[in-house]
């Protein structure tokens, strides 16, 4: 019985060594950080931010690299499969939560495939087409897509993105399915809005305040529940006739089921700290959003929004009866 105490002590002992070792030295060097679309857009833009602030507080550099494609989950698996050494992270959206219902065979748990840092932004949504698209206001809008059904393009970031989300409860807003059109992220899908190649998107103010404030695209409407210091001139969705038309686009950094707590404890650190730096602040208030609190900034904060938020939209999505595969 001796033996047995004193080898349950030896490995007690081990682990407290290794905990206290990662705690001392994390991190050690470079970090990844996954973008699950591509770069330029909305996620890319908060995740550069982010990335280089919480940088400063690591001493070490957060690399971004883009893994684009089925609306986020590639990105999402690549980080699920990565080594849990604390080196490679996964900042994604809400995507995370309505992906858990939208593909039925996804490559990894999500409730049981990451370790979690904490929430960065909650993002407003604004309802965008074409600068030359004829319609006036949204009901015109929604006169002209329920016309022209057969035509009328929406471009979104592929099943499980947040314009694909917004783009579905628009679609089921005005009882009207349009012609979507995929893209690896709303950076490429603004291009081609831009070039009037597509007609409609319902993207992230973080992608779309400068094009509306530049008069490159017409804006219609923004999903949050009052209108923005940024956009005051564009109403919201429910003041335009869409009752409970309200979403936010929050997002969270993960790491891999088994990165140690100290490293994620220590992240979630830098991303507090980041959130209090004066440029993120000011750049996120260009840009319509604003920086998580710390309470929110947390591994148990990103955990809760996550569990509540599948369970949210699980009944949104079956009603709408979109799923991936
Ligand atoms: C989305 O629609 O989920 C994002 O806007 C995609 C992106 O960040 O490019």
């Amino acid at each position: 019985m001796n033996i047995l105490k004193s080898l349950l002590g030896a490995a007690a002992a081990v682990s407290l060594f290794a905990a206290s070792a990662v705690a001392q030295t994390y991190p050690e060097r470079n970090i990844t950080m996954v973008v699950p679309f591509s770069a330029g857009g909305p996620t890319d833009t908060v995740a550069r931010l982010v990335a280089e602030a919480m940088s400063k507080d690591l001493g070490q550099q957060i690399l971004i690299e883009n893994v684009g494609g089925a609306g986020g989950t590639l990105g999402a698996g690549r980080v699920a499969n990565a080594e849990p050494d604390g080196y490679t992270l996964l900042l994604h959206h809400i995507g995370m939560a309505t992906s858990a219902t939208l593909y039925r065979k996804l490559a990894y748990d999500t409730l049981n495939a990451f370790e979690y840092v904490g929430l960065v932004t909650d993002v407003p949504m604004t309802i965008v087409a074409r600068k030359d698209m004829e319609a006036a206001d949204l009901k015109g809008l929604i006169d002209y897509a329920k016309a022209n059904k057969d035509t009328v393009t929406v471009a979104n970031a592929g099943i499980g993105a947040a314009s694909h989300l917004c783009g579905m409860l628009f679609m089921s807003a005005i009882e009207t399915p349009l012609v979507t059109v995929p893209y690896k992220g709303t950076g490429p899908a603004m291009t081609d809005l831009l070039g009037g190649q597509v007609d409609i998107m319902c993207d992230q103010t973080t992608n779309t305040t400068k094009q509306i404030q530049g008069g490159t695209i017409k804006a219609y409407a923004v999903t949050s529940a009052e209108r923005l210091d940024v956009l005051k001139d564009v109403p919201t969705a429910v003041e335009s006739g869409l009752a409970g038309f309200q979403v936010g686009i929050w997002h969270g950094i993960y790491a891999p089921k088994g990165t140690p707590a100290e490293a994620t404890e220590r992240l979630a650190k830098a991303l507090q700290v980041a959130l209090k730096d004066p440029n993120v602040a000011a750049r996120f208030a260009e840009l319509g959003t604003a920086p998580s609190s710390d309470a929110d900034a947390t591994p148990a904060a990103l955990k809760a929004k996550l569990e509540s938020e599948i369970t949210r939209w699980k009944p949104v999505i079956e009603a709408a009866g979109q799923y991936a595969d």
